[in-house]
């Protein structure tokens, strides 16, 4: 293997030595017939593919989610819509919102919903095709200009199911693209991409160029800035194999060559290329870290408001971009086969660890010594927090009906007595039942709820909040009216006690906010401060603050209680 690699470093400098002194270095650079990954790994272990294309610019990734024949009905495109809005707004910093641009492709009968829908998301709208016709006797035909007039910003044309299923031929995605051109403000995404076939007899390089030569034939060049082309290996589309990222770096990098031959390398080098083919959040991360990857076409993972917006955030180059959290390794393991074990808590105190069993109704405690031991509630449980008290093993617990003090120290007097209700729990317009929550410094419980768009993703008022119980156990909300959620999770302050962070489940993202002690201490100065890696499956369930003050998260998909 060594010897390999090595050999072909060798192969490549003197290439390169031939190269310049010919005078045909970017030939080199770049040179056509790469398509082997060892090679690849070689180039850009050099850094040349960034020498030829990449330096001095920069270009905004696009993340485009092409539903083709789906979903089946306006309602459930509907749903689908406001699950992309809820993801979207809110939650995204404005360099987070303008370092990539966002476009979906719904069936022509959805554009207008989708229009709708999306304002204010910064989601772009775009049409999976046009007509060769701009008006006229062509029954079931859709024109460029009608759907520029609906404010759809893209058309995706030459996508290989229409090249394969409808027989469209380069000429017709020519005449398709210049009609798009032809109307201001529309952009267009190219497909090209090879057939296994093709791919296995090396011909990727020639089926592309062809295919952009011909689809852009006429296109003029100050025309190029409105595409983006699509590379999407056919034997790659919804079929769960996916290039290797240096597959497509190489692909991406052919396509920029003959770019280049058409319309030289300054424009060639702005022209974003994205990669398509069973992208998904796992592997979005590793595509775009390839220097001419610039973006993704997706298909069946758009279909899911949470996986697309996990692509997306995979897409972010900027500060956002954060790498794996640092996992921590268990000492000690018990089972205890809970169903749904929750939001575990480390008391001080009692030298104990609590949490609940929800559905079971269910507390348990463990001293790390004693076999773990547990109580039934009689309500389905959102979270256990510890209260203030001398009284060892004194908790809070918020459940679906009422909010409850219990003593679980094994030998206390009260442990036989039931359970003291603190309050009712509040009324279930909004939001359905406490998630988690953790006590604030003056000893009141500050909860998160569900809220019904995460059960039943339907109905605009639905958001998750922020709740405390305050000195007359009354709730009352910590948020500001403005934020939405869909489930706030992972409540939990820092030991000075005047920040609280806290995360949206379905967006992954961890923000802070400021807790002052005075004027009964409301939430402000929202902060948005991770994201979690769109390749780290699940969502964030629980947290507490580290010894150093940074947060410590585990996963839902975690599946027994490690100490
Ligand atoms: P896929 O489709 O992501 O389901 O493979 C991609 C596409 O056809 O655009």
């Amino acid at each position: 293997m060594t010897s390999k690699i090595s050999g072909n470093r060798f192969l490549c400098g003197f290439l390169i030595a031939i190269a310049v002194s010919r005078n045909i270095s970017a030939w080199v650079l770049a040179p056509p017939r790469c398509h082997r990954p060892q090679h690849v790994k070689t180039y850009l272990a050099r850094g040349e593919y960034e020498d030829s294309f990449t330096m001095a610019v920069s270009r905004r990734p696009v993340i485009a989610g092409n539903w083709k024949l789906n979903p089946a009905s306006v309602g459930d495109a509907t749903t689908l819509l406001k699950l992309l809005h809820a993801n979207f707004v809110n939650h995204r910093t404005e360099s987070e919102s303008s370092d990539v641009e966002v476009i979906v492709f719904p069936p022509f009968p959805f554009l207008a919903t989708a229009l709708t829908a999306l304002e204010g998301s910064g989601i772009k709208v775009g049409a999976q095709n046009i007509g060769l016709q701009t008006t006229g006797a062509f029954t079931g035909e859709v024109s460029a200009s009608m759907i520029r007039s609906l404010g759809v910003d893209y058309v995706m044309l030459g996508h290989s199911e229409r090249r394969l299923l409808f027989g469209e031929m380069d000429t017709d995605i020519n005449a398709k693209v210049r009609l798009c051109l032809a109307q201001p403000g529309l952009c267009v995404i190219l497909c090209v991409g090879e057939t296994e076939e093709e791919f296995e007899s090396d011909l990727l390089e020639s089926v592309c160029d062809l295919q952009i030569r011909k689809g852009l034939r006429g296109v003029e060049a100050m025309d190029i800035e409105r595409i983006v082309i699509a590379y999407e290996p056919v034997w790659a589309i919804g079929t769960g194999k996916v290039a290797t990222p240096e597959q497509a770096q190489v692909a991406h990098v052919a396509i920029r060559r003959t770019l280049t031959a058409i319309y030289g390398h300054k424009l060639a080098s702005s022209v974003r290329i994205q990669y398509g083919g069973s992208v998904k959040p796992e592997n979005v991360v590793d595509l775009m870290n390839m220097p001419d990857v610039d973006g993704a076409l997706v298909g069946g993972a758009s279909l899911t408001a949470d996986s697309f917006t996990r692509i997306v955030d995979g897409a972010v180059t900027g500060p956002l971009r954060h790498t794996r959290p640092i996992e921590l390794s268990a000492q000690e393991c018990v089972s205890t086969k809970n169903v749904l074990g929750e939001s575990p808590i480390w008391s001080v105190r009692d030298q104990a660890l609590y949490w609940i069993s929800a559905p079971e109704e269910e507390v348990w405690t463990w001293n790390m010594r004693d076999p773990a031991y547990r109580r039934l509630v009689g309500t389905q449980l959102g979270c256990v927090a510890i209260k203030a008290s001398d009284q060892p093993g004194t908790i809070v617990l918020a459940g679906e009906s009422a909010f409850l003090e219990i003593v679980m120290a094994k030998g206390t007097r009260d442990f036989g007595t039931g359970p003291r209700i603190l309050c009712e729990r509040p009324e279930q317009t909004d939001v359905t039942r406490p998630n988690d929550g953790r006590v604030d410094r003056q000893g009141r419980l500050v909860f998160g709820m569900y809220n019904n768009y995460h059960r039943t993703p339907v109905g605009e008022a639905n958001v998750a909040g922020i709740y405390r119980l305050n000195d007359n156990l009354e709730v009352e909300s910590l948020l500001d009216e403005a934020l939405k959620y869909r489930v706030s999770n992972c409540i939990c302050f820092p030991a000075t006690g005047d920040k609280m962070f806290f995360c949206d489940t379905p967006t992954r993202k961890i923000y802070s906010f400021d807790y002052p002690a005075e004027n009964g201490g409301k939430l402000s100065n929202r902060k948005l401060i991770w994201t979690m890696p769109s390749n780290l499956p699940g969502g964030p369930d629980g947290a507490q603050v580290g010894r150093f003050s940074g947060s410590w998260m585990y996963d839902r998909t975690i599946g027994s209680l490690c100490c």
